[in-house]
């Protein structure tokens, strides 16, 4: 799956905007129409895609053809195969010149909301979300850091802001994520590498199929729009809808007793 390496050196164009895309999760149908949106100035020349099933790579790929961006490029990545991480920065960015932009936006939710946890889902959701996320972001800010520039997009989740009988393993490991993230991002400070966590709260999605929309529940063209406006703003932290900060500075102060009455 991994594409042939092509040499060459790209970066932000004199217009500020983005030649290189490069998405962890590569299916993600928020970092896919995030990528979507960014690509509308036409000035995009690389998108990557990385992920774990090809077929679905080549069906995101197919549906991004109409961009006309010249390579959209596809390679193999699995958030729990860690030892595989280094090496497939190097070949992304053999091949991309400059990672302008990198999306992580992979994670799994697990079904811990239907019934008594698996401890082995349990373990995978675990490595999947919080270890796959920090394997893969060292050495890509790295990279990033040998470049002078880049843009990170972490996609966390409200449910790390306060975490919830009823997806606490999924909670915990956002809360997880999100924290090594923010620091992640305040090491870089001085280096051009800048971090943006982004903190949705439910979007309607391939992850969330078949589940009841919690409420202000949103769809990932509006939280696309909201990474890109946060991108250009250079943001740190994005909330996505918006009222989710008020929202959660309340929920994250609730006493206990009256938390765990909230409805589950
Ligand atoms: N949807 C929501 O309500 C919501 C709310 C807050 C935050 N988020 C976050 O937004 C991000 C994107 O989710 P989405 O809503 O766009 O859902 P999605 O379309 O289901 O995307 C999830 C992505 O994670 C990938 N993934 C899972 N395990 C992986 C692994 N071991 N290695 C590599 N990739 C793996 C999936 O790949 P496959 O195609 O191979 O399964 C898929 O590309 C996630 O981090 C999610 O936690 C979502």
């Amino acid at each position: 799956m991994t594409a042939a390496v092509t040499m060459g050196v790209t970066m932000r164009d004199s217009l500020g905007a983005y030649q290189s895309v490069v998405v962890f999760g590569g299916t993600s149908d928020i970092a896919l129409e995030t990528v979507r949106q960014l690509a509308a100035p036409g000035r995009l020349r690389h998108i990557a895609l990385a992920g774990r099933r090809l077929s679905a790579l080549e069906e995101a790929k197919a549906e991004l053809a109409d961009l006309g961006v010249d390579d959209i490029s596809l390679w193999e990545f699995d958030a729990q195969n860690t030892e595989s991480h280094t090496l497939l920065i190097a070949e992304i960015s053999a091949h991309v010149g400059d990672i302008d932009c990198a999306i992580i936006a992979f994670a799994l939710l697990g079904t811990e909301h239907l019934g008594p946890i698996d401890p082995e889902e349990a373990r995978i959701l675990a490595q999947t979300n919080y270890t796959g996320v920090v394997s893969i972001a060292l050495p890509l800010t790295e990279t990033m850091k040998s470049q002078g520039h880049g843009d990170v997009v972490f996609i966390s989740s409200v449910a790390g802001e306060r975490v919830r009988a009823a997806n606490f393993m999924y909670g915990s490991s956002k809360q997880a994520m999100d924290g090594f993230a923010q620091g992640l991002g305040d090491s870089l400070q001085g280096s051009g590498v800048h971090v943006m966590v982004v903190r949705p709260g439910f979007v309607q999605t391939k992850m969330t199929t078949g589940m009841d929309p919690a409420p202000f529940s949103t769809t990932s063209d509006k939280v696309a729009a909201e990474i890109v406006t946060g991108l250009k703003k250079r943001k740190e932290m994005v909330w996505s809808p918006r009222v989710m900060r008020p929202l959660f500075s309340v929920i994250r102060h609730l006493p206990r007793p009256l938390f765990r009455k909230m409805p589950r």
